[in-house]
């Protein structure tokens, strides 16, 4: 299965972007998410890094996620912290709630894991089912200049005895079809010897603001608003902006 991230792929997630690690996105959502009363969704909570400050804060959240080894980290978090558990197993494909939420939140380009348009529409329609008649959706995408982005590249993480490394080689690049699947090798090193490693196959569909706003559209959304950086509003009739590494997408149900 593509995306499914294993184990070991959890764990590195978790050591690299732990619980209230931001890019600007747990700011920017909670300003946006001010004043919101009602219960929030996060469809791919992950590891709780983004839920967690947003329980913090004082909002109501669920999330799902389709990986149980990322739904175990993220359970651990929060009942350590002694905050309401909402998350659950549930997949983009199927997810279904009988309540509705005042809010959807996709940080960290969550949505480009859904790699064929048709299933995105499909997702982005059963979030507005989910949504109150007030309700709104924030959600990012990392700009097309990441397509473009090749590696092969090596990270590594040390803990103490124990290393983590991640080798990332881009498998194919489909500008017909706007996707990238690249090859995640996962690798856990205990002095010096090799523990354990893990493959995944990593794919990501890209889009374009006109097209995604379409999209939203499409799927029946209003208001639609997009912001570069968590910093600048963009319109698409402002010539002179440039091309963010994170748009964000705001629209009403
Ligand atoms: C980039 S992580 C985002 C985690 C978290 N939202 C954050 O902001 O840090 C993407 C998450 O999407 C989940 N995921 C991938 N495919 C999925 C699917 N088909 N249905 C539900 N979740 C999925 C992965 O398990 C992973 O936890």
């Amino acid at each position: 299965m593509d995306n499914a991230y294993g184990s070991l792929a959890s764990w590195v997630y978790h050591v690299d972007k732990p619980i209230g690690r931001s890019f600007g996105d747990i700011e920017f959502y909670l300003s946006r998410l001010k004043g919101i009363g009602g219960p929030i969704l996060e469809p791919a909570v992950g590891n709780g890094r983004f839920l967690i400050p947003l329980l913090e804060a004082g909002h109501v959240v669920h999330g799902f996620d389709a990986s149980p080894h990322m739904l175990e980290v993220c359970k651990k978090e929060v009942s350590r912290r002694n905050l309401p558990d909402n998350v659950s197993k549930k997949n983009f494909e199927d997810f279904v709630y009988s309540e509705k939420f005042s809010a959807v939140v996709m940080p960290a380009g969550s949505i480009q894991l859904i790699k064929s348009p048709i299933a995105c529409l499909d997702f982005l329609k059963r979030l507005k089912v989910c949504l109150s008649e007030t309700g709104k959706v924030i959600l990012d995408i990392d700009s097309l200049s990441f397509m473009l982005d090749y590696g092969p590249e090596s990270r590594m993480w040390s803990l103490g005895e124990d290393m983590l490394t991640l080798t990332e080689s881009r498998v194919k690049t489909s500008y017909l079809h706007q996707t990238t699947v690249s090859q995640l090798r996962y690798e856990h090193w205990s002095s010096g010897n090799l523990v354990s490693s893990e493959l995944e196959v990593f794919s990501l569909r890209f889009w374009g603001v006109f097209e995604f706003k379409s999209l939203l559209h499409e799927a029946g959304f209003n208001d639609v608003s997009v912001t570069l950086d968590y910093k600048r509003p963009f319109s698409m009739s402002d010539s002179d902006a440039t091309l963010g590494e994170v748009i964000t997408f705001e629209a009403s149900s």
